[in-house]
């Protein structure tokens, strides 16, 4: 890592994933000189640690990027499209985790185990966008079978935590479950019916089409991280009763013929992917594993016997951090280490 220190504030520090950033860049020792926690109004003044020290939250306002050098935000997407461009304007590089600037021409689109070149493109507008959680762990596995197989169709289907909600979801779980429990009434906030006990089939907006826009990211982010756009793709997108780790199936068909071991071997070998499948000792990627870990777990590897070329597998990984935070934190380290 560089020897160099930079200026580094987090957006939405209070938050779910602004949290974890926080973690992030102490983990992973990112060479901060100076560390400044933005939220609300409503939080400033709180004091937050970071290696040690305490940290006072400050209101972000559009003075709040004088001398940042880099700006990772997860204040949800209209705080994104209103500041980023500010924080970028006052010479900071912002790493945003909301879906606001993903799909812009002149935007990067991460995910460094897959397309990490593609940050050199954040000159332009001085954004780079960190992809949607349940796209990223996707092709941390799927990544490296498009670049030794080619890939002509995705079909996956998406078992989500609601920490992707960020910390209200996580606390309407725990209080319904708890409700339900003890048979008391309880008002839902966050999702339209139960979270407990229960499965929506409806994560963000529905669209025209009949998808939701979470289904609808899924499917425009990997063409866009794997440049090109004749990739099909469709995505179901389910959210579950799980506080942390999304998990997915994931159908691929690829263009060359791909046999299920030959990929095994290949994804073993692939970075952040860790194999974990061995279904007959009931060893299998599972979301209480993955939590709280930054590696994407893929199991239950099985030839799709449906068709010529192709595989079954599932892919596990912590949604707030190599899903946000930690994803979110690699870009900063690639800017660190070889652009700024
Ligand atoms: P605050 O805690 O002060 O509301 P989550 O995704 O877990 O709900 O977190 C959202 C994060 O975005 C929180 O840190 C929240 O701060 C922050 N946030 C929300 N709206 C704004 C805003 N207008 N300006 C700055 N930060 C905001």
């Amino acid at each position: 890592m560089t020897q160099k220190k930079f200026n580094v504030a987090v957006a939405g520090a209070t938050g779910a994933v602004g949290n974890v950033m926080i973690k992030c860049l102490e983990e992973r020792n990112f060479p901060v000189a100076n560390l400044k926690l933005l939220a609300s109004k409503r939080s400033a003044g709180k004091k937050l640690r970071f290696k040690g020290d305490e940290v006072e939250v400050e209101e972000m306002t559009k003075d709040s990027f004088k001398g940042v050098d880099i700006a990772l935000f997860s204040a949800g997407g209209g705080t994104s499209l209103e500041f980023a461009p500010i924080a970028a304007q006052s010479g900071a590089v912002v790493v945003d985790n909301s879906s606001a600037w993903r799909m812009d021409p002149d935007v990067p689109l991460v995910v460094p185990e897959a397309n990490p070149h593609a940050v050199a493109g954040y000159k332009t507008k001085g954004i780079i966008a960190n992809p949607n959680c349940s796209t990223i762990q996707m092709l941390v596995a799927l990544a490296p079978v498009y670049r030794e197989y080619g890939i002509k169709r995705i079909v996956v289907s998406t078992y989500q935590a609601v920490s992707g909600s960020g910390k209200k979801a996580i606390d309407e779980l725990f209080d319904q479950t708890r409700a339900k429990i003890n048979f008391i009434n309880y008002e839902k906030k966050v999702y339209p019916h139960d979270i407990a006990f229960n499965c929506l089939p409806h994560i963000d907006v529905f669209l025209d089409n009949g998808y939701t826009k979470e289904e609808m990211k899924m499917v425009n982010e990997t063409r866009k991280i794997l440049e090109n756009d004749k990739i099909a793709v469709t995505a179901t997108t389910v959210r579950v009763p799980v506080f942390y780790g999304h998990s997915e199936s994931v159908n691929v068909e690829t263009i060359k013929h791909a046999d299920v071991s030959e990929v095994r071997k290949l994804l073993e070998t692939s970075k952040g992917v860790k194999i974990v499948d061995n279904p007959k000792e009931n060893v299998y990627p599972l979301a209480i594993d993955a939590a709280g870990q930054d590696l994407t777990l893929v199991g239950r590897l099985r030839q799709d016997e449906s068709i010529e070329n192709g595989i079954n597998m599932w892919i596990v990984a912590d949604n707030i951090r190599k899903g946000a935070a930690t994803n979110a934190v690699q870009i900063a380290e690639i800017l660190a280490e070889s652009y700024l």
